[in-house]
């Protein structure tokens, strides 16, 4: 029998609800969210984001189940997104999604977003997507870096984390630099657009743990080279010019370094299909870098679709298909 699953996202700042049969197959997907009301803080206030949370949750809720194409009866669980995220987002979700499981009286499945983000590369609208038993996914968000291997094991979902940063993540990395550039909150986005006029080469930045022997990364020195130049140039911020030639080269860098370590993990694990997963798998930089170094490698690269890598419900939904 299908399998309906509501799932709901709240972990951070996008109050979304999503219904998804068999894990796989999207029937709605519905998000709101507070970028405009952040943007003027330059990031995300707990206390305001758990405000809109409660707001906005009947609503998407609403708009989820009534445009599914099913009834609320077929629904066969409702599952939450739990970790990781901010405290008081989370437990404004998981209150009203346990509230929501009680009414309809089906299981309430706790899913952690980390392996949900990972999972939005398996979901469509209208065909399905056969998972290999073995890959490798690098999931890239604001608060996450990682490489991770992924095995479906008896039809089940495991991971494993073959490498991390071992301090700023890259989305987090992408917003830094971004507000150190003056860029509007969210910065990931912005910089990649101020990215595309600029000159990579002009100036000189670090390659960080390019040449490291493990999978881990470390985007802080960067960061802190960018805000040092700045200071030591503060004309740069003055020429729209400049401040496009240090976008490109920070840019440049993470990805390099974030595709030259996929790709050998890939080689050494004898992994043919990679994943990405998280908002920076949007940056079509990145996507591309690692393209054109993977062209007659036997490698094959797949993404989700951007509203799929940034926080979402349908991957909620999706993922907790492993959990009942
Ligand atoms: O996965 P996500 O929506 O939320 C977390 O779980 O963290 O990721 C948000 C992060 C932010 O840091 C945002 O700036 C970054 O993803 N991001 C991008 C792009 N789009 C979103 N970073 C670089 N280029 C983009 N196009
Ligand atoms: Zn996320």
């Amino acid at each position: 029998m299908d399998k309906y699953i509501l799932g709901i996202e709240t972990t951070c700042d996008e109050t979304a609800a999503s219904i998804v049969c068999n894990g796989k197959t999207i029937l709605s997907n519905y998000i709101t969210s507070q970028i405009d009301i952040h943007a003027k803080f330059g990031g995300v206030v707990p206390e305001v984001a758990s405000r809109y949370h409660l707001e906005s949750l009947p609503m998407i809720i609403n708009d989820a189940v009534s445009n599914s194409g099913i009834d609320k009866s077929e629904i066969s669980a409702v599952a939450i997104a739990t970790e990781p995220g901010l405290a008081p987002s989370l437990s404004v979700g998981f209150a009203y999604a346990s509230g929501l499981a009680v009414n309809l009286g089906v299981k309430l499945v706790h899913v952690n977003h980390l392996s949900a983000h990972v999972w939005a590369n398996f979901l469509t609208v209208d065909h399905v997507i056969e998972i290999p038993e073995r890959s490798l996914c690098l999931l890239v968000s604001g608060g996450h870096t990682q490489i991770l291997l992924v095995e479906i094991k008896d039809g089940k979902y495991f991971s494993k984390i073959l490498g991390e940063t071992l301090d700023d993540a890259a989305g987090e990395a992408f917003d830094k630099v971004a507000r150190l550039l003056k860029l509007p909150y969210p910065g990931g986005p912005e910089l990649e657009k101020l990215a595309k006029s600029g000159n990579p080469k002009k100036f000189q930045l670090p390659l960080p743990m390019i040449n490291t022997e493990n999978y881990d990364f470390s985007f802080s020195g960067i960061k802190s080279h960018i805000s040092r130049l700045i200071t030591s140039q503060p004309e740069i911020l003055e020429s729209n010019a400049l401040r496009a030639d240090v976008a490109a080269a920070f840019q440049n860098n993470v990805c390099e370094v974030l595709a030259t370590k996929l790709i050998k993990c890939a080689h050494e694990m004898q992994i043919t299909n990679i994943y990405l997963a998280g908002g920076v798998a949007c940056n079509g930089f990145l996507r591309n870098k690692i393209l054109e170094k993977i062209e007659n490698s036997g490698l094959i690269l797949n993404f989700p679709h951007p509203i799929l890598c940034t926080d979402n419900a349908a991957m909620i939904a999706g993922f907790a298909i492993n959990l009942i």
